[in-house]
């Protein structure tokens, strides 16, 4: 990839950078790379304020890690306390816009007024650090409200997209034990009501462990409400202050002081089986690399107003929504619904309505706003821009340079981040004052972090060749254990080649030393930015009485990046296929989400499967993108089956 046109930064951004040039990029890699442990604990002084300062950096026992420890911390007080004392009081941390078109512009003070009440009402109602809450929430600011009241407590949250099934929601209560349910009526998404209470209502009929349900009042539509077990936010809130203690207390409820390895949140992501993993994210170190990478990647500045476009119910909403930018000190921008309601140019409205300067969005959404054409972001002002960034899978080079031209006017560097759930924070990316870009690429690694890209015995592959993208040091954000899990954890992150922490991505690397991710090499999918798995997808049509078996592969889509397509065998009956395909779409979206709603249902005789009865995915990943099959077939047990399914294709 030689050939692919390198950008170099922008000489206006560079002189004004955080970090200004490659050499100074170089020297921080060098300085990381000589000495890990002193890089980030100097950075850990500097950019978190303790309780009590940590003894040792970093304690690994692989696959075991523990950072800061000895450290007393709160994330809570990091993201609001520690702010009041400075200018940022009165400075928005939060401007929220509603899909209705409602506003509000949100203080650190005033959100450090909320969060203390919430906590109160929390502790109020005998919740306290250890114990596990599920946040169920539309994108508005009482989302981020209860997960910082959460955090100021020791309440470990686990936030639940607001486009999970009710199924979801509690595979997710069970799997974590919790104890409260924080929701609302409902919200707001393409001019209709996403009604979530009704959801959290079937859910619990299975979770008896759940004592109380708070639920925030958003759009006001009827819902029942359960007597003793469900409670109106607004209500508890203002039983506050009938008592002039609780009263006091309400106003400044202290942050606890946590060990820098307290369990902050645990967030569910897809893997390789059917049963979603719960991540692990603990408090000290996910803090220190959120909040670093706001200044080196988003170059962060006082006067800036950011917007990361994702739901807070994925892993870049908690890090580059809530608890980075928080950290960072940083005004962000908070929308609830969908960007093309009530048309095409409602994100661009927003940009210019709120001189939006950082925009933070997906390959996904790029490409839906190209097919719409330009006419689009024309009609508005987005000179505040001065920052773009990308993330959630490869971005296509004509999607960047479309990206580059029409938003950013050719002025605006481009970040491409690569990171997941599990890495917490970003890992590799440009940094817009200091890496040349390219289309397509998300460049070099942050300083501390080792990657590299290997074949399954480990060994580093030859510039330019495809290989397993993997990380060979622990960093700080790092993930700690899978809920409940320890073994899964070790054998899917740490065992698959030695001595690295496996992504489950393949990448290559050029002369240059430029990472360019290629996509899964897992039975992830990965649709929209949102990962799936096939397992997931698969266990879900098995579960239609009409289902005997599924096989479930990502078809590669011109929008969303991935789409769901499923080949399902059918038990005896009388089934008509057309109703069928129709309902069995419609059941996985209720069983794991809309979101999830597949693209295709083919309904087949058979499916191609190994002579030891496994299926052979990789073929039906062919035939949906080939549409005919030249691997090696010498373990399909029968052949025809293929040559079937590649056909009944080509009468399509
Ligand atoms: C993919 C989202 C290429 C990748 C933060 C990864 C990317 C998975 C990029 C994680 C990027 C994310 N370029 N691929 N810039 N960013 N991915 O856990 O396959 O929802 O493993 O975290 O998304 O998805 P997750």
């Amino acid at each position: 990839m030689s050939q692919s046109q390198t950008y170099a930064p922008n000489p206006e951004f560079a002189a004004r950078a955080q970090v200004k040039s490659i050499e100074e990029y170089r020297a921080l890699y060098e300085r990381a790379k000589t000495d890990p442990e002193r890089f980030w604990a100097d950075l850990a002084l500097k950019e978190l304020t303790w309780f009590r300062p940590f003894g040792q950096t970093l304690e690994w026992q692989a696959p075991f890690a523990k950072w800061f420890s000895g450290g007393k911390i709160n994330a809570s007080y990091n993201c609001l306390d520690r702010h009041l004392t400075t200018a940022r009081k009165q400075k928005p941390a939060f401007i929220f816009e509603g899909e209705p078109g409602d506003q509000r512009v949100i203080t650190y003070q005033e959100l450090h007024h909320l969060v203390s009440r919430f906590a109160t009402v929390l502790k109020q109602l005998g919740y306290q650090s250890a114990d596990r809450a599920i946040i169920y929430m539309p994108m508005i600011p009482e989302l981020p409200v209860a997960m910082l009241a959460c955090a100021r407590l020791g309440i470990t949250h686990s936030v639940v997209f607001g486009g999970f099934s009710a199924e979801a929601l509690k595979a997710r209560i069970l799997d974590l034990n919790a104890t409260v349910v924080i929701t609302a009526d409902g919200g707001w998404r393409r001019g209709r009501e996403v009604r979530l209470k009704d959801a959290v209502d079937e859910a619990l009929e299975d979770c008896p462990d759940v004592r109380h349900v708070v639920v925030y009042r958003r759009t006001g539509s009827a819902i029942p409400m359960k007597e003793g077990r469900d409670h109106w936010w607004h209500e508890l809130d203002a039983q506050l202050s009938n008592d002039p203690f609780i009263h006091h207390e309400a106003e400044n409820c202290p942050a606890e002081e946590l060990d820098s390895e307290h369990p902050l949140y645990v967030l569910y992501t897809s893997g390789t089986t059917g049963k979603p993993k719960g991540i692990l994210h603990t408090t000290a170190g996910y803090l220190l690399q959120t909040a670093i990478t706001m200044k080196w990647i988003f170059d962060l500045r006082e006067d800036d107003v950011y917007w990361c476009t994702a739901d807070i119910g994925w892993v870049t909403g908690h890090s580059y929504i809530v608890y980075g930018p928080l950290t960072a000190g940083a005004t962000c921008i908070l929308y609830e619904g969908a960007p093309d309601y009530p048309a095409f140019d409602r994100f661009w409205q927003i940009v210019e309505k709120y001189r939006v300067s950082i925009f933070y969005t997906s390959p996904t959404a790029i490409r839906a706003l190209i097919k719409q054409g330009e006419r689009w972001p024309e009609a508005h002002d987005l000179s505040s821009l001065r920052l773009l960034g990308s993330v959630g899978e490869p971005i296509n080079p004509a999607a960047w340079e479309w990206y580059n031209r029409v938003i950013g006017k050719e002025r605006c560097p481009i970040v491409d981040t690569w990171w997941q759930t599990e890495t917490g924070a970003i890992m590799i990316s440009a940094m817009p004052g200091a890496i040349p870009t390219k289309p397509g690429s998300a460049t070099l690694p942050l300083p501390g972090i080792v990657a590299d890209i290997v074949d399954h015995n480990g060994a580093p592959v030859p510039a330019n060749r495809e290989g397993y993208l993997v990380i060979r040091q622990p960093w700080p954000s790092m993930i700690r254990n899978i809920w409940g899990d320890p073994k899964r954890f070790q054998e899917q992150y740490w065992s698959r080649v030695p001595s690295a922490y496996f992504t489950g991505d393949a990448a290559r690397r050029d002369e240059d030393g430029y990472f360019w991710v290629l996509g899964r090499v897992d039975d992830v999918m990965n649709v929209s930015g949102h990962r799936l798995s096939t397992m997931e997808v698969e266990s879900a049509l098995v579960h239609h009485p009409a289902v005997a078996e599924a096989a479930v592969v990502g078809k590669p889509h011109e929008i969303t990046g991935q789409a769901v397509c499923c080949f399902v065998t059918l038990k005896q009956g009388d089934w008509n296929h057309q109703v069928l395909g129709n309902e069995l779409r419609q059941w996985v979206a209720h069983e794991i989400g809309p979101f999830a709603r597949p693209d295709e249902i083919r309904i087949t005789d058979a499916l191609p499967k190994t002579r030891s009865g496994k299926i052979m995915r990789r073929l039906l990943r062919e035939i949906v993108t080939t549409h005919a099959v030249t691997g090696d077939v010498t373990t399909l047990e029968d052949l025809t089956v293929v040559t079937k399914l590649a056909s009944q294709q080509d009468e399509e």
